[in-house]
């Protein structure tokens, strides 16, 4: 790491005291920290306790074979019990659940926590009547309807360990997980609301049926929700309306209770090799560590909280802080099914003003395409219920978090910027709202009952002011238990590199800072190395972003026969900043040395429309290395939208 990567981060010095009133009722306060590591286990059990358990365990972890991690041992639980009926068994029926906003403007619909109950009871019902049997696995291909839930909580509901492939998912990558995991079912719909228009989605899992049987596996049911009323293919011998068979099925459904260790989902991520890895999570662990770390980090009060995460039940965001966490709090929260800017930009704010959400969780992409748009948007609309905003997904550039605090939170709701993974299950490394102070571009420290370390190569912990490798130091509930079907491909991703210390490796860099608390930098690949110094792609990228003309940037480490690796830029302008004149690029070139240092200087920068994007948000940098190594652009099928690299390209072309 070199001086001044981190000359730089310590000019960083704006610091946010928690409110006082969310400090004097915080749910956890400072002494949970001591507490929790004075002893871990007895820390997590309490935390256990959140749930229902019909059988109580007998050991809270079982580490006698790591990483083969066993937590709760011995106890039995339903998550879909502990999700739904409990709260109604609680006399809390009547409390809205999911308050659902489809894209078409009116299209809305409120579930309750008893509606919920209905209707996960049929699906059960429905999925046993197919033949579904527990542990078999269901695909789930949804839109953000408020089906998708019901489907998760009903596969778990009977101990059918659930897939959700991201409905914007090509019907290639559905096919290669249907087959992965050997699906026995999927649930899907005729289509869902995009930007306006129905968009389709049982045609894509025709194809995935036909092409995952070409490979040797059957699915044998298709269950399809009416949600566009768009024609669609049908098989009457695998093809099941959901409205004729779950809306005709008995509410009536009693909730077996499965081991700790039963397999609750498995959720594809991408992996350094082409393979997306399927990584599996279990129930007692993982249902206490996303309903704990929900409650804590969000400072959450089922009782008056109004909660909305924009992510999509495709990841491991929807499925920990939209189905399970929330849920198995029993908070009232918002779905919304489709883009920000449907059909007008203020969209995602007029819901907050409608709904009085009082907890926003959202990423800095999303962030930092708002503050491109500006800040008169979310002017036009109240939004003083916000009293908790969180970040996820990648590093918060400190100008975004500033930008979210103030014009969001009006300077009255802190920022959590949270960081975890689809393999760690639930949040890892945040502030606690009315605890932690805040800091820009800072995840802060690992909350209670998480022991985080930033390492060298050598697995030593790095001095303060330095940075390394993030690594989890102890095992935590609601880790992954495996990669589906590949224990090896498990044990030498996530714990060969620091076998001897048994450390998980995260495979992402960070810093500490001189306090110590913790800057996560992305990617140890999205980390270039120029002339011998190492460089982070999210630092040049912030101290571009802390341009006045600049919204968003992109960097990667393209190869220079000088330095190794030299800093490529791609910049969007903002709106008011119009093409930026002709010195532009000298003004920004200059603006990163002055940020940051000579070195960090980019080779080239490129002022383009739009950066590429995964359906997910995240930049693809595999594809502006091929545009900064003057290649023939790569393959751009998982990009949300393809054409980005054309603008691009003939951008480049153009001189630009
Ligand atoms: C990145 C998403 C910095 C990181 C929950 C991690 C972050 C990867 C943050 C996991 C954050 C996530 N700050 N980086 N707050 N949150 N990341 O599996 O590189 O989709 O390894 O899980 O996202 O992405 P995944």
């Amino acid at each position: 790491m070199s001086d001044q990567t981190l000359s730089n981060l310590l000019k960083e010095d704006r610091r946010f005291e928690p409110p006082a009133d969310l400090a004097a009722d915080a749910n956890l306060k400072e002494e949970a920290y001591e507490r929790a590591r004075g002893d871990r286990e007895a820390f997590w059990a309490e935390q256990a306790e959140r749930l229902s358990w019909e059988q109580p365990w007998d050991r809270v972890l079982d580490w006698d074979d790591p990483p083969f991690a066993k937590w709760f041992v011995g106890g039995r639980l339903n998550a879909a019990y502990n999700c739904v009926d409990r709260h109604v068994e609680a006399g809390r029926g009547d409390q809205v659940a999911i308050h659902w906003v489809g894209e078409p403007v009116d299209d809305a619909r409120d579930l309750t926590y008893q509606q919920l109950q209905d209707e996960v009871s049929q699906a059960a019902n429905t999925l046993t009547e197919l033949g579904v049997q527990t542990g078999d696995r269901v695909a789930i291909y949804m839109p953000m309807i408020p089906e998708a839930v019901v489907a998760m909580l009903a596969c778990a509901r009977i101990g059918a360990p659930h897939t959700v492939v991201f409905g914007g998912f090509s019907s290639d990558a559905l096919a290669s997980r249907l087959v992965d995991c050997e699906a026995k079912a999927v649930i899907t719909a005729d289509g869902g609301y995009r930007r306006g228009a129905p968009s389709a989605l049982k045609p894509a899992v025709d194809e995935a049926r036909a092409k995952a049987s070409s490979q040797g596996h059957d699915v044998a049911k298709v269950l399809v929700v009416q949600r566009t009323g768009q024609d669609v293919e049908w098989d009457a011998d695998v093809d099941v309306w959901w409205h004729e068979s779950v809306g005709q099925a008995s509410t009536e459904h009693t909730p077996e209770a499965f081991d700790s260790e039963h397999p609750l989902f498995v959720m594809y991520t991408s992996g350094t090799t082409g393979k997306p890895k399927g990584i599996l999570h279990t129930t007692g662990g993982y249902l206490t560590g996303s309903a704990y770390t929900h409650w804590a980090v969000f400072d959450l009060k089922p009782e008056t909280d109004v909660y909305w995460c924009t992510a999509d039940i495709g990841w491991i965001t929807g499925h920990s802080y939209i189905v399970y966490g929330p849920l198995a709090n029993g908070v009232t929260q918002v779905l919304y099914e489709g883009t920000p800017d449907s059909p007008e930009r203020g969209r995602w704010w007029k819901i907050i003003q409608d709904l009085k959400v009082s907890i926003f969780y959202t990423a800095p992409t999303a962030i930092r395409s708002f503050m491109k748009q500006g800040q008169e948007i979310p002017d036009q609309f109240d939004m003083s219920s916000l009293r908790v905003l969180g970040s996820v997904g990648e590093p918060i550039n400190p100008e975004a978090y500033v930008w979210y605090r103030h014009v969001i939170g009006k300077d009255k709701a802190p920022v959590v910027d949270t960081w975890w993974q689809t393999e760690t299950g639930s949040i890892m490394i945040s502030p606690l709202p009315g605890v932690t102070h805040g800091k820009p571009g800072s995840a802060m420290i690992p909350i209670p009952g998480v022991e985080a370390e930033v390492v060298t190569e050598e697995g030593e912990a790095v001095p303060n002011g330095s940075g390394g490798y993030l690594v989890l130091t102890e095992p935590w509930p609601s880790m992954l238990r495996t990669i589906w079907g590949d224990d090896n491909r498990f044990k030498e991703t996530y714990w060969s590199r620091y076998a001897k210390q048994g450390f998980y490796f995260a495979g992402d860099g960070a810093k500490k800072d001189d306090d110590g608390d913790l800057w996560v930098l992305g990617r140890v690949d999205d980390v270039m190395n120029v002339s011998g110094h190492r460089l982070s792609t999210t630092e040049i990228e912030s101290a571009l972003v802390s341009h006045p003309k600049v919204a968003e940037a992109a960097v990667v480490g393209a190869k220079d026969e000088d330095t190794g690796q030299a800093v490529c830029a791609f910049v969007i302008l903002r709106d008011e900043a119009g093409d930026g004149g002709e010195d532009i690029v000298a003004e920004l070139r200059t603006h990163v040395r002055k940020e940051i240092g000579p070195i960090a200087t980019p080779r080239q920068i490129m002022v383009v429309p739009e950066l590429p994007k995964t359906r997910s948000g995240k930049i693809m940098r595999r594809l502006l290395r091929d545009v900064a190594e003057n290649r023939e652009v790569g393959d751009v099928t998982t990009l949300a939208d393809s054409s980005v690299m054309d603008l691009i390209s003939s951008k480049q072309s153009g001189g630009g």
